[in-house]
């Protein structure tokens, strides 16, 4: 019996300059260029197996059968993957995160990526980090920065071809930190795919597109030459404007918790005391601190006090998505 598969492992990132609207919604071709950090202590690690005596794809996440639209979404991410191979088998899909599910960390960056290059691998398909890049985007368009390693550019491109993500430095440049303080474990309102399109709603989307590449600017020189102050102010207001995007856009969406806020103030004090942190946010209530590694340690004891905060995920820069072997099948 024909059996074709493989495993792959992606990191999920964080953007520091983010991505939020699409040109196109159905390639997933976003306004703007973006940048982020791939990160270490969030995995997800897929298997993808596609066999003759299928007759529907099979999706099962952290050990639970999906049906509906997860399973559709999934099932669409491997048609395009079908139709370069010229495969009609369906598939089992098998994904686990690192990250226990439900702490509201976004697992669709790595998810897609991770899926993408386990379903193209077991397809026979060849495909080069850019092609991959821009095939992971389709499922996930923060999945485009999951595939190239370290500090990545998503390159907002023109067509299908030319949207695809690149390293600009390896993990190994900078020892920043991310230090997520999980304030809610609730999923977010607005899912994502629907907050790209209420954003061409908010009247302030006009002034963000006409912003943004000045602030991809600045956030990338600041990464080259490491200066901290100035990546770390440039990264807060970058959230922030996306925040405000988001509670203007068509439908509004108020992502933060009365913890999200309590968190962001506490960062600001911690700063006016000396201690060189800075936040920024997904499309979501927890937040994430930055600093450098040399002071992870102080911001990490500092989250521990606060009894608002139910947990944390404490992440270092991670490489790039690759193959492993099948564990499970
Ligand atoms: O990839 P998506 O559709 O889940 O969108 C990600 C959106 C943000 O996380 C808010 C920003 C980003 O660039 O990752």
């Amino acid at each position: 019996m024909t059996r074709l598969q493989a495993t792959a492992i992606a990191h999920s990132n964080i953007a520091f300059v983010k991505y939020w609207g699409n040109r196109d919604p159905l390639l997933r071709l976003p306004y703007n260029d973006s940048l982020s950090m791939n990160l270490s202590a969030a995995t997800t690690t897929t298997t993808v197996a596609f066999a003759e005596d299928l007759s529907t794809d099979r999706l099962t996440i952290d050990g639970e059968k999906h049906i509906g639209p997860a399973l559709d979404r999934v099932s669409r991410q491997l048609d395009l993957v079908r139709l370069r191979a010229g495969l009609r088998l369906r598939a089992t899909v098998q994904s686990r995160n690192s990250f226990p599910m439900g702490t509201g960390i976004a697992s669709s960056a790595s998810g897609f990526a991770a899926l993408t290059m386990a379903a193209a691998q077991a397809a026979g398909l060849s495909l080069s980090e850019a092609e991959l890049s821009a095939l992971a985007r389709r499922g996930s368009g923060s999945a485009a920065r999951s595939i190239p390693g370290g500090y990545v550019l998503w390159h907002a491109g023109t067509a299908d071809s030319d949207s695809f993500a690149e390293s600009v430095f390896p993990a190994d440049h900078w020892d920043l930190r991310d230090i997520v303080a999980i304030v809610s474990r609730r999923h977010k309102g607005l899912g994502s795919t629907d907050g790209h399109g209420a954003a061409e709603g908010s009247p302030l989307f006009r002034g963000r597109l006409a912003s943004v590449a000045e602030t991809l600017a600045t956030v990338r020189g600041a990464l080259a030459s490491r200066d901290m102050a100035r990546f770390g102010a440039a990264i807060e207001a970058e959230a922030l404007n996306l925040h405000a995007i988001a509670m203007t856009g068509r439908p509004p969406a108020l992502y933060w918790s009365p913890a999200t806020v309590a968190v962001m103030h506490q960062v600001q004090a911690w700063r006016a005391e000396g201690l060189a942190v800075w936040f920024t946010l997904d499309a979501g209530p927890n937040v994430h601190l930055i600093c450098e590694g040399q002071d992870a340690a102080a911001v990490e004891g500092g989250l521990r006090n606060l009894e608002f905060v139910e947990g944390i995920l404490a992440n270092r820069v991670a490489g790039a998505a690759h193959l492993a072997p099948t564990l499970v099948v």
